[in-house]
């Protein structure tokens, strides 16, 4: 028998299996900013895991939440029942939720989240006697899961290539960022043309026939893209004034990454409705949520009270473990004031990213809150190749930082240092200064 550490038994995901089976990648502890390999070597983590664990490895209070909770109640269903402190945390979650939010549908994953909320805005025009309304907008560049929903509306062609056909009923705005717009330090300046392009949709799709417009505040898995200054404001206005559903895929931006609870607030925009996952439990028990605004809640909440208002659910949804590691996150987010930290932290982040625009390779450099992405020019003739021998460098020099492609991408936990953010920007310079 092969050894257990890695076997191909074990197909994993977003992975080229072969190659990894060549070189495994294996990791067997971690704790604040860094992982432990599986030879003992520690490496910074320039990823919060997958942007998800936000206030660092291993913070005692939630692994403690969670073992207890264990050790209470393994499991109870929320269809027709539940537990109190779902009820806590569905509370807690729209007390830091922009004002008119107040209620949360549980899931387990972002992208359940995503095809939740593309469900309830379909479903909220039905209940509104407008059957009409069955289109949904994405944007190009957006990712949001990896279900039939999320995918059909994503703007990454690649991931959609192999999978079609998908939902019929979608379009797609284009991504907010040109050539001029390289280097801008956070914010790139407004640019009414992109927002606008929803206006432009109206020519081929009649706004009476569009159900909801889904955007992540900042483009995350796509190559981190901040929003231009006024954008989602008069993307907000375009949906109100057309009576469409504006969603927020905040499933990164959630949970303090770009200094307030959510892009939301830090850009001062208020959706319909809010995607989050990852974050909302440091990643330490999978779980998802769609945040509802008061206006979606009610127009469900009419009609005969015993009739099931939205005929949809998950089995684990509010699962007590995952619902105990939440409301454990929210004591650390406020004991360690993660939003302030990260308003704090974030010019040290974009003095120091923007340090590497001269730097062998760079084509571009985008920061906010603490996100950022280094674009790098593609080898002749091997897209990817660049990116991937740069992530590999850097590992090495012990720094796990992520590419997608021939862009690096990075998200660190937010209780990371000043020191920390050198470490993490000098192991790139090396790394590209070494790379052909
Ligand atoms: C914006 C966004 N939406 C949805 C998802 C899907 O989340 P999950 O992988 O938990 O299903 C992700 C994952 O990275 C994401 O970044």
């Amino acid at each position: 028998m092969k050894p257990a550490t890695h076997n191909d038994a074990f197909w994993l995901p977003f992975t080229a299996q072969r190659q990894f089976q060549q070189q495994p990648m294996l990791f067997t502890a971690a704790q604040g900013m860094h992982y432990t390999t599986d030879d003992g070597r520690q490496v910074l983590d320039a990823m919060a895991g997958l942007w998800c664990c936000n206030a660092g490895h291993g913070q005692p209070r939630i692994t403690e939440a969670i073992r207890e909770a264990a050790g209470r109640m393994d499991f109870v269903s929320s269809f027709k029942m539940s537990h109190p402190a779902a009820f806590t945390l569905a509370e807690r979650i729209a007390a830091i939720a922009p004002e008119g939010m107040d209620h949360v549908f549980f899931t387990n994953s972002g992208s359940e989240a995503v095809d939740t909320s593309l469900k309830i805005a379909r479903a909220y025009h039905q209940a509104r006697g407008d059957a009409r309304r069955t289109l949904l907008v994405g944007r190009a560049k957006g990712y949001h899961g990896m279900g039939f929903g999320g995918l059909s509306v994503s703007g990454l062609g690649r991931h959609k290539r192999d999978f079609g056909p998908l939902l019929p009923d979608t379009a797609h705005l284009p991504l907010p960022y040109d050539a001029d717009a390289r280097f801008s330090h956070g914010q790139p300046a407004t640019d009414a043309q992109y927002a606008n392009a929803l206006e432009q949709l109206f020519v081929v799709h009649d706004p009476a026939t569009i159900a909801a417009v889904i955007v992540e505040p900042v483009t995350g898995s796509g190559g981190v893209y901040p929003p231009p200054v006024g954008y989602l404001q008069r993307l907000r206005e375009l949906c109100t004034q057309h009576g469409i559903l504006l969603i927020f895929d905040e499933v990164i931006t959630g949970f303090a990454r770009v200094g307030a609870p959510f892009a939301a607030q830090a850009f001062g925009v208020t959706p319909d409705l809010i995607c989050c996952a990852k974050g909302m439990t440091n990643g330490a028990v999978p779980m998802g949520g769609v945040i509802v605004g008061n206006t979606v809640y009610d127009a469900f909440m009419q009609g005969t009270s015993s009739v099931i208002e939205l005929f949809h659910g998950y089995t684990y949804s509010a699962h007590p473990l995952a619902c105990a590691a939440g409301l454990a996150t929210l004591d650390v987010h406020e004991e360690l004031e993660l939003a302030a930290r990260v308003q704090a932290i974030a010019p040290v982040w974009e003095a120091a990213l923007h340090g590497l625009r001269d730097a062998p390779h760079v084509a571009d450099v985008r920061n906010i809150g603490l996100l950022g992405a280094v674009d790098l020019a593609s080898r002749p003739g091997a897209a990817g190749a660049r990116g991937n021998a740069v992530h590999t460098a850097c590992f090495e020099a012990g720094v796990l930082v992520r590419n997608s492609g021939d862009t690096l991408v990075l998200s660190p936990p937010l209780v990371i240092s000043a020191a920390q953010i050198g470490e993490i920007v000098d192991s790139i310079r090396t790394a590209l200064l070494a790379t052909a």
